[in-house]
């Protein structure tokens, strides 16, 4: 078991990415706490987790929300003594599928901002309080490859090149104190994240999954579990020497 008896926040635990993370991480051994503003979604990730034998509280948690994020880390701390994992996993898409930079509004880049980056940096600004606090800890962010080249969603991208950033340079700050910052870059993942809130996520139909395959290099969608496993190499003792990274989960688009 990687992450035996690990106390680990994961953001955005409701779905896709964040709930596919919780699930694995439930399965090597960690206590997850599942922190999501879907608190119905949330809910659902601990039913999972413990039908399956594994340990995981649903929190309600806003990562825009400053005391949000403080709570979920105080609640962390109250059951287990420590936390030794957070993942900042939260995360939105541009409203529209090929809008242009001209297209998006203030509120829409507010709200990209707010969530992507501001709730990054809250999630990074209290755990690493605690890690100091006790001497050990472990960041895993989630990025994307859209903050690493131009791929479309412009203020998406900026949102997640600052993401990147925040990694490396929190990474370098903490380094001496053992603290370890990482982040993963997904491809294009077939999750609720393009869905509209008031619709109900349907996995792409098989044409649809082709087209995003095509996208990548290895010629298949990048799935959740992919995530999963690359933030697990993360969060577990497999990369006690890697700090600053920010990781690519995406079947070869980046090395085209
Ligand atoms: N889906 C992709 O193609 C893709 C590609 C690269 C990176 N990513 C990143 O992966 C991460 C997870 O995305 P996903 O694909 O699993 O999407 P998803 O929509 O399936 O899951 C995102 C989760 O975050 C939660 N969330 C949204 N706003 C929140 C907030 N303010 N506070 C707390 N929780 C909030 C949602 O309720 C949901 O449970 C995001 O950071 C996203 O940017 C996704």
């Amino acid at each position: 078991m990687l992450l035996d008896d690990k106390v680990v926040i994961i953001t955005g635990a409701g779905s896709g990415v964040g709930r596919a993370t919780a699930e694995l991480f439930a399965r090597e051994g960690a206590h997850v706490v599942a922190a999501d503003i879907r608190d119905d979604w949330a809910k659902d990730t601990q039913r999972r987790i413990e039908s399956s034998g594994g340990a995981c509280a649903a929190i309600h948690c806003d990562v825009t929300s400053e005391p949000d994020l403080e709570a979920a880390i105080r609640h962390a701390v109250d059951a287990h003594g420590r936390l030794d994992v957070m993942v900042n996993n939260a995360g939105i898409a541009s409203p529209g599928i090929g809008m242009q930079l001209e297209d998006h509004d203030d509120a829409d880049w507010e709200r990209l901002m707010n969530v992507n980056l501001r709730g990054v940096f809250y999630g990074c600004k209290h755990s690493i309080k605690q890690f100091k606090h006790q001497g050990h800890g472990v960041i895993v962010n989630t990025g994307s490859a859209a903050g690493m080249v131009g791929w479309g969603g412009v203020p998406y991208g900026v949102s997640k090149a600052g993401v990147i950033q925040m990694t490396r340079g929190l990474a370098i700050e903490v380094a001496s104190l053992g603290i370890r910052v990482n982040c993963i870059c997904p491809g294009a993942i077939d999750t609720n994240f393009a869905t509209p809130p008031d619709r109900a996520f349907q996995p792409k139909p098989p044409e649809a999954r082709e087209l995003l395959g095509a996208l990548h290099p290895l010629g298949r969608p990048i799935e959740a579990e992919d995530c999963a496993r690359a933030a697990l190499y993360l969060a577990s003792d497999l990369s006690s020497n890697v700090t600053g990274i920010a990781l690519p989960v995406d079947g070869g688009y980046l090395a085209r």
